[in-house]
């Protein structure tokens, strides 16, 4: 790989220890992935913060990136396995709390900025059409690649924070215009309307094309949120970085050489295979952390009732305060469902404590079978109310 001298330099070694082996880092993966250079990147968002994932070997690994490590580039964070201030009231306490809190200050240490979200779009790390950025976190590399135009690959955890330490990362995959294009186009004969539908046409499409990427056709309009929700669904069942919504998203889709077409009755099969039988015993929406917009739809759906099951509302916490300031957190509360910033249904040590999950989310759907054993029913918001205070 071409190194510029300042790149040469933390190689060496003359930057630190962290930034060295942050530099050593970066060029494996670019010899790897055959990156002619580095690039500088404009933001970073680091996952890989949850203790439940990392355990004692990744907080050893954060301690010792934090001696003398310190961010080169704006850097935000990933949720954590719990809700920093008052993680009782999510029921998580002894042991992981503090090794939690050790995980963050690491984190801190080093510059990064504890959003603790997925959505970092929300709370500042906005980037801009064209900005080299290095995303860890699949829904929010599909969201800055596809929504925001930006170009990132899929970060790993220890990849993002090397980027966040040097300010680069290697140029290849989605930072070049070739790989952005569009394999397969994908025509849709029922056009989704809300964040669900969205979401569960993100899955069957994902089921149905795999890494190869996507452009829709047929689908006119589509909000903000509602792109957010595809793209999660699509980064996990397919594994892609990006996706197209022809007349929608912005970047240039290319000329696939294929096009198939989604029928609703496939889509229809994919929700039913995200149904299990038992019965559901924790609701969880917010995966994507829900934008503003999204916090106050669930306060409306919950005004004046009583939630009987655990309800969980995954936002980031600079979210959940703006929606204090309207009053949705407390409309919220009062109906007994619990907000839970900072972490996430997915990300937090739920195993063997929930049985069946209902969720609007068909990423949160995969993970809570993949991670936590827990049977899934898949179903819209309104639903995931109906069945929470049932
Ligand atoms: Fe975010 Fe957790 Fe879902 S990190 S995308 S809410 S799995």
């Amino acid at each position: 790989m071409d190194l510029t001298a300042e790149e040469q330099g933390m190689l060496d070694g003359e930057e630190g220890r962290a930034a060295q082996r942050s530099m050593e880092i970066l060029v494996a993966l670019g010899k790897i992935y055959d990156a002619a250079r580095m690039v500088p990147v404009t933001s970073v968002q680091v996952s890989g913060v949850s203790y439940n994932n990392l355990g004692d070997a990744g907080l050893e690994f954060l301690h010792e990136m934090a001696g003398d490590g310190r961010t080169r580039a704006y850097s935000t964070l990933n949720p954590a396995g719990m809700d920093l201030q008052h993680p009782e009231v999510l029921g998580i306490d002894g042991d992981f709390v503090d090794k939690q809190r050790a995980v963050v200050e690491a984190f801190v240490k080093m510059g990064i900025l504890p959003t603790m979200t997925c959505t970092p779009y929300y709370v500042g790390n906005r980037p801009a059409f064209g900005d080299h950025v290095a995303w860890g976190e699949s829904s929010a590399v599909a969201f800055a690649n596809s929504v925001l135009g930006a170009r990132t690959n899929r970060e790993g955890g220890p990849s993002a924070l090397a980027a966040a330490l040097t300010g680069r990362t290697p140029a290849y995959g989605m930072h070049l215009d070739g790989p952005r294009e569009a394999a397969v186009a994908v025509r849709v004969e029922r056009p989704p309307t809300g964040t669900f539908e969205f979401s569960v046409l993100g899955m069957a499409i994902g089921h149905r094309v795999g890494n190869r990427l996507s452009a829709v056709r047929g689908v006119a309009h589509a909000t903000e949120d509602e792109l957010k929700s595809y793209g999660a669904a699509i980064a996990t069942y397919g594994g892609v970085p990006l996706f197209h919504i022809e007349g929608v998203t912005p970047n240039p889709v290319g000329d696939p050489e294929e096009e198939i077409v989604m029928s609703a009755a496939e889509v229809d099969e994919a929700v039913a295979a995200a149904r299990d039988e038992a019965p559901i015993d924790f609701v969880a929406v917010g995966c994507p952390h829900l934008s503003m917009d999204e916090v106050r739809q669930v306060a409306d759906l919950l005004e004046g009732r009583k939630v009987t099951k655990e309800f969980w509302v995954c936002v980031a916490r600079e979210v959940q305060e703006k929606a204090r300031e309207k009053g949705y957190v407390q409309t919220i509360e009062a109906a007994g469902a619990k907000l839970a910033p900072d972490t996430c249904m997915v990300v937090a040590p739920l195993k063997g404590r929930f049985r069946a999950m209902a969720s609007d989310s068909s990423k949160a759907c995969y993970y809570g079978r993949g991670r936590h054993d827990f049977q899934v029913h898949v179903m819209s918001l309104e639903d995931c109310v109906r069945e929470a205070v049932r």
